[in-house]
């Protein structure tokens, strides 16, 4: 069989991440386009990650580029371009910058891969997904945007740490924009199926979730320069992955509302079912009024970056 094919657009430290977690997964043959200059980081890193794979026992292929004709007939493309998030800025500030980075990479890759599955990373990610699918011209099911995985793993994560128990026991489920109004729902969340609220006071797990919404920034502040990368690295592949292998699985991700949730012509985090087409279906669930309520102010916060694209 034909092996499937990834291209990462922006080399930066979330695409090449990626691009090192596909390759030593084997789940694809990836191209990794950027800019070039000189010296020629993209190349460099390609080069870094294809010997790797003799000591992964893996036999991805991985090229650097800065053609986007190199990513043609891709199945999946991410893209990660742009400025990266800086010590107190926010993700709007970032909004003029990267919506034209995006735009233009998206025309390219359409040209190029017309029945591909984009999946979007560069921040503020809610609107960075709806510009990609305008310009794309393609269906909302095969532009998607990626921040419940990780919003939800950081959940995770804070809740294991807490209880201490394995963290691949732990579930969680994260709706709404990625940032500060992103949406916990605590009664989806478990410890091998024993409701959280069964195992931890509710001043503790509003802790959490507070941690949770700020999870980008606490890493933003620690790094000093840059953003996080290897969780929303791996976020981003296991939806690729889940697209390339068709296995329907459930996951959050930034997707098209067309009446879902109350809500219509926006990209929010949802809980979705992924095939290979991209979103096979928005899992439209029946929220309490508290919820729902939550839901709608992120979701007012995610049209009002959406009206400020230019
Ligand atoms: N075409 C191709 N690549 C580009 C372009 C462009 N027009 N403009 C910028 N890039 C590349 C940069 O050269 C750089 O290699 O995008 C890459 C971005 O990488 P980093 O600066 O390392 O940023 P990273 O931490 O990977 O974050 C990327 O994801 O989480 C979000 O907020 C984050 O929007 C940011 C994005």
């Amino acid at each position: 069989m034909k092996k499937k094919k990834i291209s990462i657009v922006g080399s930066g430290f979330t695409g090449s991440t990626a691009a090192f977690i596909a390759a030593s997964k084997g789940i694809a043959n990836i191209v990794l386009v950027d800019t070039y200059g000189s010296p020629n980081p993209t190349t460099g890193k390609a080069l870094d990650i294809a010997q790797a794979m003799p000591i992964l026992h893996q036999n991805s292929h991985i090229q650097a580029s800065n053609d986007y004709a190199d990513t043609k007939d891709s199945d999946v493309v991410l893209i990660t371009s742009g400025i990266a998030r800086k010590p107190g800025m926010s993700r709007e500030d970032l909004m003029q910058t990267n919506q034209e980075i995006v735009e233009n990479a998206t025309k390219e890759i359409v040209k190029y891969s017309p029945d591909c599955v984009i999946i979007v990373l560069t921040n503020p990610v809610d609107a960075m997904t709806y510009a990609v699918y305008k310009a794309s011209g393609f269906k909302p099911n095969r532009v998607i945007g990626q921040s419940g995985v990780l919003d939800t793993a950081r959940f995770r994560t804070f809740i294991a740490q807490s209880l201490n128990v394995a963290v691949t026991d732990v579930t969680g489920f994260v709706l709404g924009g990625h940032g500060d109004t992103m949406v916990p729902l605590i009664r989806y969340s478990s410890v091998s199926g024993v409701p959280l609220s069964d195992l931890m006071d509710k001043e503790t797990i509003d802790s959490i979730v507070d941690r949770t919404r700020n999870g980008g920034a606490e890493i933003v502040n620690l790094l000093g320069a840059g953003s996080a990368y290897y969780a929303p690295a791996a976020a981003m592949i296991e939806m690729a992955e889940a697209i390339l292998n068709d296995s329907h699985r459930l996951l959050p991700a930034i997707a098209y509302l067309n009446g879902e949730f109350n809500h219509e012509d926006l990209y929010i985090g949802v809980p979705v079912i992924l095939n290979k087409d991209g979103v096979e279906k928005v899992v439209d669930l029946q929220l309490s009024d508290e919820e729902q309520q939550a839901f709608d102010v992120s979701a007012a916060s995610v049209k009002s970056a959406i009206q400020s694209l230019k």
